[in-house]
């Protein structure tokens, strides 16, 4: 079984400068545990990620374009992140499918690139409150997760992330991560074989140091995806000992 990935989502915050400060102050305060971490933040900071992380930290980008080099304002490639040091790439966040009409194939084709490039893509799955309470939330997700993983290898993680519970406050319970991450499992089994015990499935929504430790004692879940508690050093130190 792979140990627990802490993936910090730092989502559209920090500067450079802000960034050197928090990676040179986790160096201080780190005291690994058994938990990998990985810290995925906007490509102008990588750079200052790369020269200023503890040893052992891993880096990534929160998106890649699924082109190769050209004519794509904007889009920062595989080949780009990889050069800089990042080991991981965030495809599909729910807000990049919510406010920038990503489709699965799209992501598909993100992750494929990223592996091209030897990359980890991290592909985000799970339903908006809706299908929840219409009880749809397996198939949902599990239709999501077939169509994002197409010509996709085993060498990816998968994060379950319920859209109502992202920002929210609202976590869903330890069951109900479980339930998805079991369900994904099953699914990535069909596909992947024997292989598939190797992927980390990962909860995400509402992670903070007091319930990262429930969460991920579930079986199937192998580590979390965290956005806001990601942003402050304190938090990330409570959630890699509550890791241990
Ligand atoms: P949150 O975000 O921890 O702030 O809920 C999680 C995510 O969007 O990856």
């Amino acid at each position: 079984m792979p140990n627990n990935l802490l993936a910090l989502n730092w989502k559209m915050n920090k500067t450079p400068t802000e960034a050197r400060a928090w990676a040179q102050d986790l160096s201080e305060k780190l005291v690994p545990g058994d938990a990998t971490l990985a810290v995925m933040a906007p490509a102008v900071t990588l750079s200052a990620l790369a020269a200023n992380l503890p040893a052992g930290v891993a880096f990534g980008g929160q998106d890649v374009s699924a082109h190769d080099s050209g004519a794509y304002t904007g889009e920062i490639s595989a080949a780009m992140l990889k050069d800089v040091g990042a080991s991981y790439v965030v495809v599909g966040h729910s807000e990049r499918r919510d406010y920038h009409g990503e489709s699965d194939a799209l992501v598909a084709a993100k992750a494929r690139q990223a592996q091209a490039n030897g990359l980890i893509p991290i592909v985000c799955v799970g339903e908006k409150l809706d299908v929840r309470e219409k009880g749809e939330h397996v198939p949902f997700t599990l239709a999501q997760l077939t169509g994002s993983l197409e010509g996709v290898s085993s060498d990816v993680v998968i994060a379950y992330e319920p859209v109502w519970a992202i920002g929210t406050g609202r976590t869903a319970t330890a069951d109900d991560a479980e339930e998805l991450a079991a369900a994904i499992r099953g699914a990535l089994e069909q596909r992947y074989g024997a292989a598939a015990a190797e992927v980390r499935v990962l909860y995400g929504g509402s992670v903070k140091p007091d319930n990262i430790a429930s969460i991920c004692a579930k079986p199937n879940v192998n580590g979390a995806l965290v956005g806001g508690a990601s942003l402050k050093v304190s938090d990330v130190l409570g959630m890699n000992d509550a890791l241990k």
